[in-house]
C-alpha cells in the first residue's frame, strides 16, 4: 500500500515516513520543502534501506496532488504539510489560512478526485485554548486562542462535514501536545530553519552556546515550581500513533465518522523539570534568566490519553529522559541540523 505523507521531509513528518517505512508501507513524500531540507529523506532511506519518493510540491496544486496520487497509487494520505509557529500566524493570518485550510481543502479535493478516501490530519491541543478542566480529554471545548488554533479547528469542521457526506470517508484528526525528540540513530530530528520558538530546540541552543541562556517566561504560574507545565511527547511515539490511527481506519466500518484523539502521555512536566532533565542527559548547564509570562501562554496542558489507547491500541512509550537524550544525539551529531 503506498501512502502520501505530506511535509513528510519535515521534523514529525521524516520521523513518520520512518515508521511507516519500516510496517512494510511504501511511502510518497508531497513537500514544498518551505521549511525543510531534503536532506531528511535521504536520512530517512539509510535509516530504514527502503526508497522514499518524492515529489517537490505545494499542497494548494490540486493537480500536482492528483497527479501524485495516481502516479505512485497511493491508498492513504498523512497530511502534515501546514504552517505551524502561533506568533506568526497573529502577523500573518491570511498566509496561516491560506497554507493550512486552502491548502487542506485542495488536497481533500484532489483526493476524492482520485478516489481515496482515508486521511490522517495533523491537528493540534492548541485548539483547546485555556485549559477549564484537566487532564484535556477530546470533549474539552474549543477555543483557539490565535490564527493558527483557528485553522487547525477549521478544518476539524470541514474533516467532520466531509464524512457525514459520504461513508466513504476514513478520516482521523490527531490533536498533538508538544512533540520533542528525535530518531534513536539521531540521523533525523528537528531542524528549525528560521528562530526557533519552541522550547526544546531553545534548550538545545543554549547548550551548544548559540544563546546564552534560556529565558523561563512566567515563574509565577500556580505550579509546584511556578513555571509552565506542559505534556512533551517522543516524537517517535507520536509517528507509531499515526501507524496505529491508520491500522484502525482500514479496519473499521464504512461510516463510523471522524476519529478526534489526543496523542500525548497524559502526564505534564514543568519547563524547570524538563531542563534539569535535559542537563542530566547532556552533561550540560542551562544557564536561566527568570522572564516575565509570554503573551497567549497557558499554565497547564496535559492530555487524557484513554481514548487513543482504548480505540487506537496506541500508547507513547518513551519517557523525559529518552525525550532529552535523543535530542541531545541528533543535536551532537548533526551540529547544524542537516546543513553540514
Ligand atoms: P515542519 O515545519 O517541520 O513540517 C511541515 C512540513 O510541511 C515542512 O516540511 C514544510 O516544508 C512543509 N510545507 C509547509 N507548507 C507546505 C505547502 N503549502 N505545501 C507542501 N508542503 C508544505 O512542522 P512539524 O513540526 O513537523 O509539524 C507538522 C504538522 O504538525 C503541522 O501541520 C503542525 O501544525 C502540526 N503540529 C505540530 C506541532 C509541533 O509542535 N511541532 C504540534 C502540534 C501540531
Ligand atoms: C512550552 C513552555 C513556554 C520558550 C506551542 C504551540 C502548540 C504546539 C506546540 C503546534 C511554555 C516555555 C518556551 C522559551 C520558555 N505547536 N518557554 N522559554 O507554547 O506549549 O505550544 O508548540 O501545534 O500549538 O502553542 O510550546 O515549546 O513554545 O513552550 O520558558 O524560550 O516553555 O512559556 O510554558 P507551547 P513551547
Amino acid at each position: 500500500m503506498s501512502i502520501m505523507i505530506t511535509g513528510g521531509a519535515g521534523y514529525i513528518g521524516s520521523h513518520c515516513c520512518v515508521t511507516f517505512l519500516e510496517a512494510g508501507h511504501d511511502v510518497v513524500v508531497l513537500d514544498n520543502l518551505s521549511n525543510a531540507s531534503p536532506e531528511s529523506l535521504d536520512r530517512v532511506s539509510r535509516i530504514t534501506g527502503a526508497k522514499v519518493s518524492f515529489v517537490e510540491g505545494d499542497i494548494r496544486d490540486g493537480s500536482r496532488v492528483a497527479d501524485a496520487l495516481k502516479a505512485h497509487g497511493c491508498t492513504a494520505v498523512v497530511h502534515f504539510a501546514g504552517l505551524k509557529v502561533v506568533g506568526d500566524s497573529l502577523n500573518d493570518p491570511l498566509g496561516y489560512y491560506d497554507v493550512n485550510v486552502t491548502g487542506t481543502l485542495a488536497l481533500v479535493a484532489a483526493m476524492k478526485a482520485c478516489d481515496v478516501h482515508t486521511l490522517i490530519f495533523s491537528s493540534s491541543a492548541n485548539v483547546y485554548g485555556n485549559p477549564e478542566e484537566l487532564p484535556l480529554k477530546e470533549s474539552h471545548r474549543i477555543a483557539p486562542m490565535s490564527p493558527y488554533g483557528e485553522t487547525k479547528h477549521v478544518v476539524e469542521q470541514i474533516l467532520g462535514d466531509l464524512v457525514v457526506s459520504d461513508p466513504r470517508w476514513q478520516v482521523a484528526a490527531l490533536r498533538y501536545f508538544n512533540p520533542v525528540g528525535a530518531h534513536e540513530t539521531g540521523m533525523i530530528g528537528e531542524n528549525p530553519l528560521g528562530t526557533p520558538t519552541n522550547l526544546m530546540p531553545i534548550i538545545t541552543q543554549v547548550a551548544t552556546g548559540v544563546r546564552p541562556a534560556l529565558q523561563v517566561f512566567g515563574s509565577d504560574y500556580d505550579t509546584p515550581d511556578g513555571t509552565g507545565i506542559r505534556d512533551f511527547i517522543h516524537v517517535m511515539d507520536l509517528a507509531e500513533g499515526h501507524l496505529a490511527a491508520y491500522r484502525h481506519l482500514v479496519s473499521r466500518e464504512e461510516g463510523e465518522g471522524l476519529v478526534i484523539a489526543n496523542l500525548g502521555t497524559g502526564r505534564g512536566y514543568s519547563v524547570l523539570e524538563l531542563v534539569r532533565a535535559f542537563e542530566h542527559v547532556s552533561n550540560r548547564s542551562i544557564p536561566l534568566e527568570m522572564a516575565p509570562r509570554r503573551a497567549g501562554d497557558i499554565e497547564i496542558s496535559y492530555a487524557d490519553p484513554t481514548y487513543a489507547r482504548q480505540v487506537l491500541g496506541w500508547s507513547a512509550q518513551r519517557d523525559l529522559t529518552a525525550m532529552c537524550h535523543d535530542t541531545w544525539n541528533w543535536v551532537c551529531k548533526n551540529p547544524k541540523g542537516f546543513a553540514a
